[in-house]
């Protein structure tokens, strides 16, 4: 079983990222053949610094690496390192249909934010996560609630493409987490957490110290009324009580027995101290790690060149698929 994810160096990570993508990264290491991604040309799709992309790279292969993705056991890379993603996207393109990408919900949201240009690039993002997925012929890819869109465009894809030029790629399945797969943003829990357009109170970074913890689980929103309870009415408790059932491993019933009989205030320090510990080792881990850009540098380009002669293969296949070059393709 193959498994493959990417994620953004943009913005800190923050608890949402931590808690629907990266645990099962680190988990699928064990289940399957893990492959993970630092997206670095889907960051530049909208407006960015470049010193500081690669900066933000090198921040988020320590901040994997700490939560506990190990080299030896899964494909590491960035992006940018495997041209394949990009020569399979333009390749995707001509069987995507204009009229999904226009429906695609964070196209709409993100080209609503851009202040001056809305690039092209921003609006082919899915065909280039297509790509990302389908060239290592990927069974399941873990991913947040928001992504399911982004999902269900690649298989179209895949299925559009192998119905055309004949059967090259796997059709994938999201992987969304039983708990936590939207954690919500703790100052307005009817939007997701995010680092764009989030207030920072709202939004625990992975990297937050204790004390930075505390005080936005101390402040967060919470509804009126005192029962510790999930409720449609009830965002900010229902988030709360979400966050701690993935953070401590408790079923979420059994927290709202725990606490049926304490007010708001202990019941969100008690939500902190388990994010607290959640977090602490991946903390510690960061410092010793981020401090070694050649060692990271080393672990990328060696996942680089595992994930490129598997990328390299599917791609051939599908230049074969299409006409494209001489029958047995050399590269
Ligand atoms: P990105 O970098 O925005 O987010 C990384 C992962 O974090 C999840 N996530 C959340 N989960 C729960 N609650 C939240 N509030 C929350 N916010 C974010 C996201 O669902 C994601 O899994 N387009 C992707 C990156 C990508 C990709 C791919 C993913 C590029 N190619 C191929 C899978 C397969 C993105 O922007 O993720």
């Amino acid at each position: 079983m193959r498994i493959f994810s990417g994620i953004q160096p943009t913005g800190s990570k923050h608890l949402g990222n931590y808690i629907g993508a990266i645990v099962q990264y680190v988990a699928g290491q064990e289940r399957g053949e893990g492959i993970y991604c630092i997206v670095d040309l889907h960051a530049t799709t909208v407006a960015y610094e470049p010193a500081e992309l690669r900066v933000d790279s090198y921040d988020l292969a320590a901040l994997l690496l700490a939560a506990g993705l190990d080299p030896k056991r899964c494909t590491f890379f960035r992006q940018s390192d495997v041209p394949e993603h990009a020569e399979l996207a333009w390749m995707l393109a001509s069987v995507t249909a204009y009229g999904d990408l226009q429906r695609m919900h964070q196209f709409k949201d993100k080209s609503a934010r851009q202040r001056e240009l809305v690039s092209a690039g921003l609006f082919t993002y899915p065909v280039l996560m297509a790509a990302d997925v389908l060239a290592y012929r990927t069974d399941e890819v873990p991913v947040g609630d928001d992504q399911r869109q982004h999902i269900e465009l690649m298989r179209d894809v895949a299925e559009r493409f192998n119905g055309r030029f004949g059967e090259v790629f796997v059709v994938p399945e999201g992987r969304y987490p039983q708990v936590g797969a939207r954690i919500m943003d703790l100052q307005e829990p009817d939007r997701k957490m995010s680092t764009t357009g989030g207030s920072e109170a709202g939004v625990v970074h992975v990297l937050d110290t204790p004390n930075e913890i505390l005080k936005k689980f101390r402040s967060a929103v919470t509804d009126s009324g005192s029962d510790v309870r999930r409720a449609t009415d009830k965002p900010g408790i229902s988030n709360l009580i979400e966050i701690l059932a993935a953070t401590s491993g408790t079923p979420m019933e059994e927290i709202e027995q725990q606490f049926v009989d304490s007010g708001y205030g202990a019941f969100k320090t008690a939500v902190a101290e388990a994010v607290i510990d959640y977090l602490a080792p991946v903390r510690e881990r960061y410092g010793e790690l981020r401090r070694d850009e050649p060692g990271l540098e080393l672990v990328l380009a060696e996942g680089a060149e595992k994930a490129r002669a598997i990328a390299a293969e599917t791609v051939a296949d599908a230049r074969r698929a299409m006409g494209l070059g001489p029958v047995r393709a050399h590269r």
